[in-house]
């Protein structure tokens, strides 16, 4: 543990390396007949920074729309919820926990903040500046994954766990279900958990706010083969590879995919496998599966969770899902 000022504590509980484990994930994921990288390698602190572009973008509505439910509910949300402590998965750049904060107000005062994140430059420099504004609270930040480290939050009572940007979208529907059955079983009946999600839409929109004209979101695609030369010793050609979004209707989820735009052998030293490419072979690099009130109450359902408030933006684009434990 380490400790940024008298009011922030600092842990990181992922290696910095890659690990035997993750070896072994990532040759399971690129052995699919669709070989797939898991997207947390999306967030090295250039995907992060590229990732903070995206938000920013006019076809990319979620983050505005998410800011704008929030700076009309947070007081709502908070007044149902009663926290004395509140925990973000997957903070980034801690700018909507900084609007639950501010509207926590005089109550936050000797409450907790813990905070999440996979990359640690914008955890440390998020909670600084959290940490700077709001002296009554006592800061937490933990340098870890979401799902495998969910257990690391700390004890429940009174606890609001927060999962912004539509990130739980990002797990396919069975990592969703064990995701949320460890997060429940961690929850007593005074804790509660808000989820931000993005809505089933038109395709054609869907599709457009993975695919900017800018090419900004190709460039935070692209940037993960990057991360994986670096993380496992590989020798892909980013350049090689075109991005690709599209929405699959069946499955209710948009994918982003990186297409070889000529045949190319590539080595990925560290888990010892090589990887040929025809031109136009694909890997799927995320998915992110939208929702509707019903299929995310049917989800929080299978793990005893009950959705207690939902609150949405005129156009119904993205909605806030405040969940509880389901009464005994
Ligand atoms: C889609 S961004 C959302 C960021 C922010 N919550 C927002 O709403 O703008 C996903 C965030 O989760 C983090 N992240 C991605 N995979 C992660 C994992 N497996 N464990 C922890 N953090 C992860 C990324 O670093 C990034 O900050």
């Amino acid at each position: 543990m380490d400790s940024l000022d008298s009011t922030i504590a600092f842990v990181r509980v992922v290696s910095e390396g890659a690990t035997p484990g993750e070896r072994e994930t990532l040759r399971a994921c690129l052995s699919r007949s669709l070989p797939e990288i898991p997207p947390r390698y999306f967030y090295d602190d250039v995907g992060s920074a590229l990732f903070e572009r995206i938000t920013g973008l006019e076809v990319y509505y979620q983050t505005r729309t998410e800011i704008l439910i929030l700076e009309r509910y947070a007081k709502e949300i908070l007044a149902s919820s009663d926290p004395t402590q509140v925990v973000e998965l997957g903070s980034g750049a801690g700018r909507k926990i900084r609007l639950l904060l501010e509207a926590w107000g005089s109550a936050a005062a000797g409450g907790t903040c813990g905070m999440l994140d996979i990359n640690e430059l914008f955890l440390r420099q998020s909670l600084e500046r959290l940490g700077a504004d709001h002296p009554t609270i006592q800061f937490r930040g933990i340098v870890g994954d979401f799902v495998e480290d969910v257990d690391r939050i700390g004890a429940p009572g009174r606890r609001l766990v927060v999962f912004f940007g539509g990130t739980i979208g990002n797990l396919y529907p069975h990592e969703r279900r064990a995701f949320l059955r460890k997060l429940a079983a961690g929850m007593d009946h005074t804790d509660t958990m808000l989820v931000g999600v993005d809505l089933v839409k038109h395709p054609a929109r869907l599709e457009a706010a993975y695919d900017d004209p800018d090419g900004v979101t190709a460039a935070f695609n692209r940037n993960m083969l990057t991360v994986l030369n670096r993380r496992f010793d590989a020798d892909f050609d980013p350049s090689g590879f075109e991005h690709r979004a599209l929405y699959d209707a069946e499955n209710a989820w948009i994918e982003m995919r990186l297409v070889a735009g000529r045949a190319c052998r590539v080595n990925v030293r560290s888990i010892g496998m090589y990887l040929d490419f025809a031109q136009g072979e694909e890997l799927r690099t995320e998915i992110s599966c939208k929702f509707t009130r019903a299929s995310l109450a049917s989800s929080a359902a299978e793990v005893g969770l009950v959705i207690d408030g939902w609150f949405t933006d005129p156009e119904a684009l993205f909605a806030l899902a405040l969940l509880r434990k389901q009464a005994s």
